[in-house]
């Protein structure tokens, strides 16, 4: 099994987009069997996917030792594609009941995932250095980074790769890649952004990126990836290059 965490410090960067596309590709074009994890109290992966967080239980109680892992697996309206809601319980859960007094607290989802029957688990983290995001790194072979073309959010970068050096040494994971997400192919200051993330992740910016395209976002409105929705769309054909790029990196 493995087990891919989407992060970025920064919010608004296709986090949830990207883990989404990505695993639809995966389970819909590459016959993979994958497990989609909605790691942020936003929820917005859950509701992309046309669930209802409040009317569903996440990885919470699982984490608090109250309720197993197979209790809150979700199938999806794509086969081969399961997921495990979120909702706003996620927020602090670390300073909530049993967790709050374990000292490995973070090493819990590690131990949840072990056992599953996956080709791949992605998880969606929040927009934010926190326990959720230590926890998926520490439960992680690879890691994805995502950004956007702009100043802010490639500077970000250089912080969330101290913080995953730091984890790293502790417990390896390799960086697959940085997914750039909202590119503009024209944009003028290209060549500026990719050099920033060459010099923060040598050799790790991807060459596919998803360009802007209003498709992802009327696709979350039907609770469907664009693969669906609109799979001619340029959305589409970014997607499918970015998953093809991932895999071989994998
Ligand atoms: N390539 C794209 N073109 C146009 N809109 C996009 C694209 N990718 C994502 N979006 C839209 O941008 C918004 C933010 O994307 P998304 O929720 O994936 O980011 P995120 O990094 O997960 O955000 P957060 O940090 O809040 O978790 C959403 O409304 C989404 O539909
Ligand atoms: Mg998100």
């Amino acid at each position: 099994m493995k087990t891919i965490t989407v992060s970025s410090f920064k919010g608004g960067t296709a986090k949830t987009s990207t883990s989404l596309h990505l695993a639809s590709a995966l389970a819909k074009l590459h016959n993979q069997k994958v497990l989609l994890i909605d790691f942020d109290a936003q929820a917005n992966l859950t509701t992309g996917l046309g669930y209802d967080p409040d009317s569903l239980d996440s990885l919470a109680p699982v984490l608090q030792g109250t309720k197993k892992v197979d209790e809150i697996i979700l199938k999806t309206s794509i086969p081969n594609l399961d997921l495990i809601p979120a909702d706003t319980w996620l927020e602090r859960v670390e300073v909530t009941g049993a967790l709050a007094a374990d000292r490995y607290s973070h090493e819990r989802l590690r131990e949840i995932l072990k056992p599953l029957p996956y080709d791949i688990v992605i998880i969606d983290t929040p927009p934010s250095i926190c326990w959720l995001t230590e926890s998926a790194l520490i439960a992680s072979n690879h890691s994805l980074v995502c950004a956007t073309p702009e100043f802010y959010s490639v500077k970000g970068l250089q912080r969330l790769a101290l913080f995953m050096q730091n984890i790293s040494s502790r417990h390896p994971f390799s960086i697959l890649g940085v997914a750039l997400s909202f590119w503009n192919p024209r944009g003028k200051s290209n060549q500026a952004f990719l050099e920033v993330i060459e010099s923060t992740f040598p050799g790790k910016a991807l060459q596919a990126k998803v360009r802007r395209d209003i498709a992802v976002s009327e696709a979350s409105v039907y609770g469907k990836p664009v693969f669906e929705t609109a799979p001619t769309s340029r959305a589409a054909e970014d997607y499918i290059a970015l998953t093809q790029e991932i895999l071989q990196r994998m």
